[in-house]
């Protein structure tokens, strides 16, 4: 029988840019309406790389979130060559943040402030594997001379591998996995200290979805998107049931103007419709009874985190992405799949089930 209705616990997005000021107003209440919990990134101008920073930037996070809610931003710091481990255990101890994100200098949108080479924060790494604090990696070579599609599987090799191999407990996330090469690495490895995030995007569409018809700006983001059969082999990881993989957007919002430009930036704002796209995914996976362990308990499982009491509903019930985001100057942001409509439409307890069937 089809299933119309998937009640499961509150997800987490393990991976998500919020951005600050009016941008941050803007579109904090999607992420708060779709999640419990977000590992929020710290790659904002200046990046936050102290404790002091993340606490400030939580207290903006919080200071704009609607009446009521109960989501709740789980900070992160930005590693550089010159950040101090001392700096990293007083910040994770405090509770300032949770994880650390690595960088490579020049990977990715506000990246330039990053790491240039891992030697250069061998003692951070050590500490962190002291502690138990995940390293949260943007795992992309930045060689230039590799292609553009080829800078993830370059990276897994030339530095993920020794990274692991040097620090034998370091708990590791590679954030936003986009191949076959990736997703491989992950399942195989065995000591459940590596895990990996997924984005909707990645799981959605390939490549020659930045190419339909023209250049598609609003599918363009990094690690860009890949192949048909790294599609369908993420598609596999995340509905596999493996613990090893969550849940985590990389909604990353730029403004139209920004991303309808002679150099359009890197990232698809997909939070208000994250569940909906995800679910469409394991249902056309035949795999909703392992939607929950994705979506739900894999993240929390892995940072150690208890898992969230409440629940949220999934109806069979289409929904309309119509919403463009106005910003007070004027600039607008469009969410992924604009125009588009999804088959899932996602109920709160307190909402009008009569009114969402309808
Ligand atoms: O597409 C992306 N956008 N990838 C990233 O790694 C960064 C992000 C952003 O901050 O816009
Ligand atoms: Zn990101």
């Amino acid at each position: 029988m089809t299933v119309q209705t998937l009640p499961i616990r509150r997800p987490d997005d393990w991976h998500l840019h919020l951005r600050d000021a009016d941008l941050l107003r803007a579109v904090l209440p999607a992420s708060a309406r779709q999640f419990g919990r977000a590992i929020v990134m710290p790659n904002l101008k200046p990046p936050v790389t102290t404790a002091e920073a993340a606490m400030a930037y939580r207290e903006c996070i919080l200071g704009v979130l609607p009446p009521g809610s109960e989501f709740t931003p789980l900070m992160t710091c930005y590693l550089c060559d010159t950040t101090d481990p001392a700096d990293i255990r007083a910040g994770f101890d405090a509770g300032a943040f949770v994880a650390a994100k690595l960088y490579p200098a020049g990977a990715t949108t506000h990246s330039e402030y990053g790491v240039t080479s891992i030697d250069r924060i061998a003692g951070v790494l050590a500490v962190m594997q002291d502690i138990g604090m995940p390293l949260l990696i943007h795992g992309e070579s930045t060689d230039p001379a590799v292609d553009v599609f080829d800078r993830e599987a370059v990276f897994l090799h030339a530095t993920l591998r020794p990274l692991l191999a040097r620090y034998p407990r370091l708990k590791v996330v590679l954030e936003h996995i986009t191949t076959a090469e990736a997703a491989d690495f992950v399942m195989r490895d065995p000591s459940g200290r590596l895990a990996a995030t997924i984005t909707p995007q990645h799981l959605m569409f390939n490549r020659n979805a930045m190419f339909a018809g023209g250049i598609r700006p609003h599918h363009y983001c990094l690690p860009v998107l890949k192949r048909e059969r790294h599609r369908l082999a993420l598609r596999h990881a995340a509905t596999s049931g493996s613990p090893a993989f969550f849940l985590g957007t990389d909604s990353a919002p730029h403004d139209t103007g920004a991303k309808e430009s002679a150099c359009g930036c890197a990232g698809i704002f997909s939070a208000p419709v994250a569940l909906q796209a995800y679910v469409t995914v394991f249902d056309e996976e035949q795999a909703l009874d392992r939607f929950e362990a994705f979506a739900s308990d894999n993240g929390a499982r892995f940072y150690g985190m208890p898992p969230n009491q409440q629940t949220i509903t999934l109806h069979r019930s289409p929904t309309h992405v119509s919403g463009q985001i106005d910003l007070p100057d004027g600039r607008r942001i469009r969410p992924f799949l604009f125009g588009e409509t999804l088959p899932w439409t996602l109920a709160w307890p307190d909402d009008d089930l009569d009114r969402i069937a309808s």
